[in-house]
This record gives structure tokens, C-alpha cells and sequence, in this order.
């Protein structure tokens, strides 16, 4: 953690292990400060790559160790151990001490609310026991656990237990980083499933006994549609006796996918209508999804290094995102992942944490979790299955299932299985893997005698140490529509590949109007003249949803942009299209929902900063209200039939339609309240039933200043609701005027139920506090001093969140030299800081660099 100098390590200097393991068998004698590790570890030399024998270690303490039932003593240092080995396969025994009770960083064993769990991904094993923490070593282990706990779970199936122990096998070998161990006083919700093949499997989610045992039921049926779904979809089979889920309250990450013992964080696991809103099922299930989807794409196939992380991680998100649109909508789940995409993931790419979906070096591989491998890497494959089609696609990857099942693979190896399928040629496809950055798709047209022409234009700016970008392989999805409506033309994808490019249609009897990167078929940036009467006009009449949604989007970007910059009023056509999808009731409400949200304040300050002027974010965020209250007046007649038409009736239920229901209501609830003084807004919250519509009244109070009363009320009822617990603490910072989100944020950390070392809670008022776009750059500069002075000392205790919070400064280049200087000094001030992690320096260094 304390590492005076650094590695860099780069993909290029990859080397397999000098051995192989054959076989692992681990003994754990658990106690809170104390925990023995016992492991027996069979190894061979690698004829083909011969080299030093060293085991990674990190704060663990060597008891013994031996070869061959020989004492040795090892070269230890921080990092790991070297030691002399005979030159044919030998056992390696090794006894250690490590202290799960006082392991705030939560990687390897820790404590969380007296239950015993891991987290081993990326290199958190090394801080369990001495071994080649890689992902390209993988082995067969066999668990023995002691303790005085009823529950004792590993990886694989059980093999037997008694009193205080219990011993587990996994048959199927796995790298360290899938290595998982849970111990404690757990309560489980059990289920079962049915594989395609007839096989039975118990399904188990763990909880702490007590009020979350009533939690588990949905994650249960979520998961047995995710194991059915990759069945259908995908051929894949569960592949155990058992699969577990742990709910853990303290956890840096979502969740993680251990072999048969998925680990989650409990926000991403435990709901129940009266504690979870629609968007927490929503992540819930996408997330259940993900981790089992690993089985498959992750565990049976895994990556031979970090560098290929979005091997596992593209492929997954990809798979997940198929599946949420699987169980409700297609296009809200693209338009939702667009969004995404463009506030984050764009953010990234425009910043100096830009890096490629697969990074060519790293200091510290904790700190590339990123929206861009994650995310991007899931739009690469979107890209890949729209260019080769639906029936290439799934054979490709019944290929890459059958050709590296057992294997720790590499994007090239994912990458061929498509040339081979296809007979493509991927060379110039890969950049995607290897340029960072966001493509700028620059377009002009012309029309003559029925022939239409688009033409395309891309670029990709710099990024650091990416000073010159090569032209990307882009499907670009076109329709093309007559002056009054019809789809002349029907979506076809065309396949850019060079600098400069023009697509040609014939046969028109009169210029069209184009309709561009149709379901979002590129991750890239349109750069084009649109006049505002051609995007109401596609807002209107496109017949493909997400370029709907977009032209609406595009249409309110412009109309801030000139009440922001010109101090113009709100323009009419963009107020009459939101009138006109109001009341449009053949539309789905979910799409309605998002047809008329804004784009964020964070989205409208790069937008700006894209074009040349420097971001003011109070000015943003009045541009926002004002054009939010001219919505409200403008269609004030129809919201109260919107919110009693988007009533749903009868018990609960989190399923996507009735979801998208109270997602308009809501919608039409925020807009009202701005108008009716907070009436609607307390009704709502007085009679919900809900978790969603408990959180939508509240909210909608808040924003208007109101809602004292009903926030304690709030806490008052869930005061002994962990989870409902950072909904407060984050609604709080989150709503709070933009000169008071500092002062808030800071008297929450008062509070004596904020505790630094849970990382929701954490989140919850610090992340509150970077997403209050104008709270977080009030001209101050307190909510910049407050969020390092936090930072630094979360550090000290749990470097991998704290790293992953420093992006909140990530944007500092964008604003105006106050707030550089303010920002910067913070960052400074941060990197200054005397025994900062590797974790935080690292990102800090980046980010001035
Ligand atoms: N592999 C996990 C996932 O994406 C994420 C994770 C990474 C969790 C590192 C913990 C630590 O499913
Ligand atoms: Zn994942």
C-alpha cells in the first residue's frame, strides 16, 4: 500500500509464470486480529519459460515455510517472496498470520459487521497468502475453513463440514482473483434451479439474520432469469451444485463474481418496495445479471492479464445490457446506456484520465475499473455484433466458448474467433481496443437528381500520450425520411473505415432528411449544422426511437446553450415538442420519461467546454431552472392527467412497464411542483406506498426548498435502514442549494451515523456532493477544500475508494482559472500528502500531469 516507487507495468512486457500450479489446498484458522493461513501448493517448473519462483505477499506475515516437507526461509520483502526450489514439481507449504478485523482497505480478508469475506479481484490474494497472484495461473483448490461461525462458504461445492469446519472443493481452476471466503452469522433465502441439461442446483442468498432476510426474494428471481436467459441466449450452463450470493454491507465495488460464491455489495443485492426504488431494482437485477453472466464470460474463459480486462468486463456489460432490454424495453435501455455513455464515459475520454479500452501500461490496475473498459468496452462489442451481424455474432462466440473454454485468454484470441467465424479482416476494427478518446463525426450532405450524398468527416483529439489518432472502424446506422414524415429509406448500417468518406442513395424524388447514428451504433460525438426545426421535426417523426429521444436531446442542448450563453428565453419549438410527447400517449412512458429530460448540468459544461467557451456552473444550473419552469408552464394543463393516468394500481411491482409508468409520473410530478408549490409534491409523499414515489415526493419538496418536516420524518422511519440510510444522506447533499451543498455535505460527516469506513456512506454524501454540479463548483471553492480534505483521510484507511472519488476533479481543466487554481491546489494538496496510497497517487499524478 506505502510504496515508495511505483511500477509502471506495461501489456508488453508480459511473460507467463516460470511454473505452473497443479493443485492448491488451503486451511483457514479465522480469528478477528489473527486468522492463520495454511496453504499446500503443488507446483511444476514451465519447461517452456523458465525464471525465478516468486510468490506475491502483501502484509502477511511469514510463520514457516517448506519444500518437500523441508524447512525453508524465503527472500521476503513487501512485495512478495523469492526462494530456491527444487527443478522439478514440488510442494510449497506455508503458514501465515494476517488481520481480517483491522483490513479497512477491504481487499483480501477483511471483517464487515462481524462476518468474515474476501475480495480477492484484481490482487487481493496476495494479502490472504503467498502465491503467483496472475490471472494466467490458474488451479483446482480445496478449502478447509475453522471457525466458531454457523455459515462457512468457499468457491466450488461442499465437501463436508462439522462443527466449526467445513471443507469445499472447486473443480473447475480458477485464478486467485476468483478465489472467495465467507464466514458468519448468515441467514440464507434459499431457490433452485434447473439447468437445460437437468441438472439441480441450489441457489442460496446469505444475509444477516433480521430484517434483510425480507430483501432477497427478488434478487432470487432475477437470478433464475439470468441463469435461464444465458441458457437461451447463449448456450451457457451453470456449471456447479451450488451457486451462493453474500450480501456484505462494507464493499468498494457492485459486486464481484467469484467461482459459485458471488460477493455483493448489499445495495446491489437487497430490495424490497418500501426500501428500494425502481432504478435500485433495475440496477439489482442488471447486476445479479452480471456477476452470474462471468460464469461464462470471466471464470470458464478468463483474461490472461489486466490488460485485457474488458475482455471479461466489455463482454459482460454487453451481455447484460442485452438481457435488461430483454426483460423490458430495447430502446430505454439504449437511450439509458447512451446517456451514460455521453456523461461519464465521454467525460473520461475528454480528460486526462482518457486510456484506452485496453490500456497498454498501469501502475495501479485497481485504479482501471473504468467507465471506459467497462462501458466502452461493452459499445465495442455492440459495434462488432451490428458489423457482422446477429447469426455471426452468436456463432463467433460459441467459437470463442469452445475454443477457450479453460483458458486465460486475450482480446486478440476473442478478436480471431470473429475473423475465423466471418473471414473478416479485424486489423483496423482492434484501434478500438487501442485508441483513446472519442471519436468527432463531422457531416455534410448534398442532394441531386434523386441522388442523395452523406458525407463523413472523423477525428479523434489527443489524449495523453495519444498524439495522433489512426481513422476508426465506425457502423454508422442511417434512415432516411421524406420531407412529411415516411421512411423513405430504412436503417442500413454503413461502414466507415478511412478519414473521409460518402455514402450515396439513389433513386429519391426529393432531398430527405437524414437520421444519423440511429440506436446510438457508435460511441462517437455528430458534428453537424441542424437547424432547430429539423431536430423538432426528427423528434417528431423519426421512426427510430433513440434518434428521437436524441433529437430532443440535441434540441434542449441548444436551447440552454443560448439561455445560458445569449441569455436568451426559452424557445418555443423546443416547448411544443415537449407538449406534443406529453400528450403523445401511443408512446411508451418510459421513453416519454426520458423524451423530456434535459441533459445534465455536468453534460451542458462540457457541451459548452466542446464548444469553445468556458463553463459557469451556477449560470448552467439557473439555465436549467428556468428552462424547467418554462416547461412546467408551458404544459401545465396537461400534468395532472399525465400524473393520474401514470397511477399504477394494486400491490408493488418493479416489473419495466409499471416502472415506466411511475417514471412519468414522476417526471410530470417535478415539473408540477416547480409551479404549485410543492402541493403535489407532499401528497405524493404522504401517501406512497413505495419506495420510488416515497423518494420522488421528498425530492420534488426538497428541490423547491421545502420538506424539512417530511426529511426527518423520513429518517425518523428508516433510521435503522442502512441502505435507506444513504438515500437520505445523499438526497440531502444532493438537493441542497448549490452555495449550501458544502456546508451540508459537512455537517452530515457530524452526523453519528456517518462512518467513513462504509464506502456507501461514503458515497452517499461525497458522491452527492460531486454530482451537485453547481454545489461542487461553487465560486468558494469549499465543496473542492471539503471533498480533499475527506479524500485524504479516506486514504489512510481505504485507497481504492478513495482513488475511484478523486475523478470528481477530473474536469478540472474545463472552468475558468479560479477554479483551476482552486482545484488544482486540492489536488496538490492530495498528491503532497506524506504515505499517500499508490492507488491515489497514481490517479492524482494523472490527473495533473
Ligand atoms: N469484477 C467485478 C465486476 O465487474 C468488479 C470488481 C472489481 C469488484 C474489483 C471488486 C473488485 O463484476
Ligand atoms: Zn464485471
Amino acid at each position: 500500500m506505502k510504496d515508495a516507487s511505483p511500477q509502471t507495468i506495461h501489456l508488453s512486457d508480459y511473460r507467463p509464470f516460470a511454473y505452473t500450479v497443479d493443485s492448491v489446498h488451503l486451511t483457514f484458522r479465522l480469528a478477528p486480529k489473527a486468522t492463520r493461513v495454511i496453504s499446500k501448493i503443488a507446483f511444476s517448473p514451465n519447461a517452456a519459460f523458465p525464471g525465478e519462483f516468486f510468490l506475491h505477499g502483501q502484509d502477511v506475515k511469514l510463520i514457516w515455510a517448506k519444500i518437500d516437507g523441508v524447512d525453508v526461509t524465503p527472500d521476503v520483502t513487501d512485495a512478495g517472496l523469492t526462494c530456491a526450489v527444487p527443478d522439478a514439481p514440488f510442494v510449497w507449504e506455508a503458514e501465515v498470520e494476517i488481520s481480517p478485523a483491522t483490513n479497512t482497505a477491504l481487499e483480501g480478508l477483511y471483517t464487515s459487521n462481524g462476518m468474515y469475506c474476501t475480495q480477492c479481484e484484481a490482487e487481493g490474494f496476495r494479502k490472504i497468502t503467498f502465491y503467483p497472484d496472475r490471472p494466467d495461473v490458474m488451479s483446482v483448490f480445496t478449502v478447509r475453513i475453522e471457525g466458531d461461525l454457523p455459515v462457512l462458504l468457499s468457491n466450488g461445492n461442499p465437501v463436508n463440514s462439522g462443527d466449526g469446519w467445513a471443507e469445499w472443493h472447486d473443480p473447475w481452476p480458477k485464478p486467485a482473483y476468483l478465489f472467495a471466503l465467507v464466514a458468519g452469522d448468515l441467514a440464507a433465502h434459499p431457490g433452485s434451479f434447473t439447468t437445460m441439461s437437468g441438472k439441480d442446483v441450489a441457489l442460496n442468498i446469505y444475509v444477516r439474520p433480521g430484517a434483510d432476510e425480507g430483501k432477497c426474494a427478488f434478487g432470487m428471481e432475477a437470478l433464475k432469469r439470468s441463469m435461464k436467459w444465458d441458457e437461451d441466449v447463449y448456450g451457457r450452463e451453470y456449471d456447479l451444485d451450488i451457486f451462493n450470493i453474500v450480501a456484505v454491507d462494507d464493499f468498494n465495488m457492485g459486486a464481484m463474481e467469484n467461482k459459485g460464491l458471488n460477493v455483493f455489495n448489499s445495495s446491489c443485492v437487497l430490495a424490497s418496495p418500501e426500501t428500494s426504488t425502481d432504478a435500485n431494482f433495475e440496477r439489482i437485477e442488471a447486476i445479479i445479471a452480471h456477476e452470474y453472466f462471468h460464469n461464462w464470460t470471466g471464470n470458464r474463459i478468463t483474461c490472461r492479464d489486466w490488460f485485457q480486462l474488458c475482455l471479461k468486463e466489455g463482454l459482460t456489460v454487453f451481455r447484460d445490457q442485452q438481457y435488461t432490454g430483454d426483460q423490458g424495453s430495447h430502446a430505454v435501455k439504449r437511450i439509458e446506456d447512451a446517456i451514460t455513455m455521453r456523461s461519464r464515459q465521454f467525460r473520461e475520454d475528454n480528460g486526462p484520465l482518457a486510456h484506452p479500452v485496453r490500456p497498454e501500461s498501469f501502475i495501479e490496475i485497481n485504479n482501471f475499473y473504468t467507465i471506459t473498459v467497462y462501458e466502452k468496452g461493452a459499445e465495442v462489442i455492440g459495434m462488432l455484433k451490428r458489423l457482422v451481424g446477429d447469426e455471426a455474432y452468436y456463432k463467433a462466440c460459441d467459437l470463442y466458448f469452445e475454443r477457450h473454454d479453460g483458458d486465460a485468454a486475450t482480446i486478440e484470441d476473442w478478436l480471431q474467433v470473429f475473423e475465423d467465424t466471418t473471414g473478416r479482416d479485424l486489423t483496423r476494427f482492434k484501434r478500438w481496443y487501442a485508441q483513446a478518446g472519442t471519436p468527432r463525426l463531422t457531416i455534410s450532405d448534398d442532394y441531386a437528381d434523386g441522388t442523395y450524398t452523406l458525407h463523413f468527416t472523423q477525428t479523434t483529439p489527443a489524449t495523453p500520450g495519444q498524439d495522433e489518432k489512426a481513422p476508426q472502424v465506425i457502423p454508422i446506422a442511417v434512415g432516411l425520411l421524406s420531407q412529411n414524415g415516411e421512411e423513405v429509406q430504412p436503417t442500413v448500417v454503413l461502414e466507415m473505415t478511412e478519414t473521409y468518406q460518402s455514402f450515396r442513395f439513389d433513386g429519391l424524388t426529393e432531398k430527405p432528411i437524414p437520421s444519423i447514428l440511429r440506436d446510438f451504433s457508435a460511441p462517437v460525438i455528430l458534428q453537424r449544422e441542424q437547424t432547430n426545426a429539423e431536430r423538432a421535426f426528427l423528434m417528431a417523426h423519426d421512426t427510430d426511437p433513440f434518434n428521437k429521444w436524441d433529437a430532443g436531446r440535441a434540441l434542449a442542448r441548444d436551447v440552454l446553450t443560448k439561455m445560458i450563453t445569449k441569455d436568451a428565453a426559452p424557445d418555443i419549438a423546443y416547448l411544443d415538442g415537449v407538449a406534443a410527447i406529453l400528450r403523445d400517449d401511443s408512446l411508451d412512458p418510459a421513453f416519454r420519461a426520458l423524451a423530456i429530460s434535459l441533459p445534465s448540468e455536468d453534460d451542458m459544461a462540457q457541451a459548452l467546454h466542446d464548444d469553445a467557451v468556458t463553463p459557469d456552473p451556477l449560470a448552467i444550473h439557473r439555465a436549467c431552472e428556468a428552462l424547467k419552469v418554462a416547461m412546467a408552464q408551458h404544459v401545465q394543463d396537461i400534468l395532472p392527467r399525465i400524473m393520474a393516468d401514470m397511477i399504477v394500481s394494486g400491490p408493488y411491482s418493479p416489473d419495466a412497464k409499471s416502472a415506466g409508468k411511475r417514471s412519468l409520473g414522476r417526471a410530470a410530478l417535478m415539473l408540477l411542483t416547480r409551479i404549485d408549490g410543492g402541493a403535489a409534491a407532499a401528497k405524493t409523499y404522504a401517501e406512497a406506498d413505495n419506495m420510488t414515489m416515497q423518494l420522488a415526493g421528498l425530492s420534488a419538496l426538497l428541490m423547491i426548498g421545502k420538506g424539512d418536516a417530511q426529511s426527518e420524518a423520513f429518517r425518523d422511519q428508516w433510521r435503522n435502514d442502512r441502505l435507506v440510510m444513504d438515500k437520505w444522506f445523499g438526497l440531502a447533499v444532493a438537493m441542497a442549494p448549490p452555495e449550501k451543498a458544502a456546508m451540508v455535505a459537512q455537517a452530515l460527516t457530524q452526523e453519528p451515523d456517518f462512518d467513513m469506513k462504509n464506502p456507501n456512506r461514503f458515497r452517499a454524501v461525497f458522491g452527492a456532493l460531486a454530482g451537485n454540479a453547481a454545489g461542487f463548483h461553487d465560486p468558494s471553492g469549499d465543496a473542492y477544500r471539503l471533498l480533499g480534505t475527506w479524500l485524504i483521510k479516506l486514504d489512510a484507511i481505504n485507497p481504492q475508494t478513495t482513488a475511484r472519488m478523486t475523478t470528481a476533479f477530473e474536469t478540472w481543466r474545463r472552468y475558468g482559472v479560479t477554479r483551476q487554481t482552486q482545484m488544482r491546489e486540492v489536488l496538490e494538496n492530495i498528491a503532497a500528502t506524506s504515505g499517500l496510497s499508490r492507488d491515489t497517487a497514481e490517479m492524482v499524478g494523472r490527473m495533473l500531469g
